[in-house]
């Protein structure tokens, strides 16, 4: 499988920082926003990662994250000619697929937990087709793609005006490589996107989706406003101040699944030498 990460369209609510850098390299507590999703499709075993970007913006992601030689991955930039949304995003990287299942997770999704790679494997193993997607219960669902169940049929609601459930679908998905003539059928919506619901729908109808639920044990967080981005922030800051846990850091993923080795990483320390980055990494050796 290979993998997609979402790092385009305007970050309207994280304006006006937003005018002037692109929303998922504003840093999250101490690295940029893109690495925690990054070290999610490391986990998850990926190795080949698609980015998708805005056209202006290449050489800033070039800067921070090059070729992912890295961390021994293979990294890829894909433009994305204007936001038109998530499955429009989706849509540009039918030749970076070429043919191959992925999995696609929103550039803004931060997920923690120390269950996430056991979990991210398994519904790779199980995936047969379709899609799968991931649900999370939530206490205020208005903000996102919602589950509705009537009897035993399920269908998603985009951002509910009335409750629906507490069960929001998160920013990672499952797609076979065939979802993306799906993709060309589907047209805009009124907020002038192509929604990921909609997709999501066309296969919940066929009965071709299956629907995972993270449960207790994870913290999920779509950074896309500030309130959730500062909560993020402080929570990520807690567990590695208090426990000594990071979460995104590509060279401790790379270490501990063995993509690089520990002379590798040494040298990868002394690129970010004289910061807290450097000293969290040099606990690990
Ligand atoms: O976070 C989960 C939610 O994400 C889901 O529950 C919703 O169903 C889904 O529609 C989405 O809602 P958002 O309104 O939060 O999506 P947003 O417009 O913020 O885009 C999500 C990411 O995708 C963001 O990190 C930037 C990237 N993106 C977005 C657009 C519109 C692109 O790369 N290209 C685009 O054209």
């Amino acid at each position: 499988m290979k993998g997609i990460i979402l790092a385009g369209g305007r970050g309207t609510r994280l304006q006006p920082i937003t005018n002037y850098l692109n929303k998922h390299l504003i840093p999250l507590y101490n690295k940029p926003i893109i690495f925690y999703p990054l070290c999610t499709l490391m986990l998850s075993g990926i190795k080949d990662i698609g980015i998708v970007i805005n056209p202006n913006e290449r050489e800033f992601f070039e800067k921070l994250l090059g070729d992912g030689s890295d961390w021994n991955i293979k990294i890829s930039f894909i433009e994305q000619k204007k936001p038109g949304g998530i499955i429009d995003a989706i849509s540009y990287c039918e030749n970076f697929l070429n043919g191959e299942n992925f999995i696609t997770i929103l550039g803004d999704n931060i997920f923690l937990s120390s269950r996430l790679k056991d979990d991210l494997e398994n519904a790779k193993k199980d995936f047969k087709g379709g899609c799968t997607l991931f649900s999370y219960h939530v206490k205020d669902p208005s903000g996102y793609g919602v589950l509705k169940k009537n009897d035993s049929i399920f269908e998603i609601v985009e951002k509910p005006e009335k409750f629906v459930s507490n069960l929001a679908i998160t920013g990672i998905y499952i797609y076979e490589f065939n979802s993306i003539e799906k993709i060309k059928k589907i047209t805009f919506s009124h907020r002038g996107e192509r929604e990921v619901t909609d997709l999501n729908n066309i296969y919940l109808k066929e009965g071709n989706a299956k629907i995972k639920y993270f449960s207790r044990g994870y913290a999920w967080f779509d950074v896309g406003s500030f309130d959730s981005f500062n909560e993020a922030s402080n929570l990520i800051k807690i567990v590695e101040s208090r426990q000594n846990i990071g979460f995104g850091y590509p060279e401790e993923v790379a270490y501990n699944l063995k993509y690089i080795s520990k002379k590798k990483l040494e040298n990868l320390i002394l690129k970010v030498e004289n910061s807290e980055y450097s000293d969290y990494l040099t606990k690990l050796l």
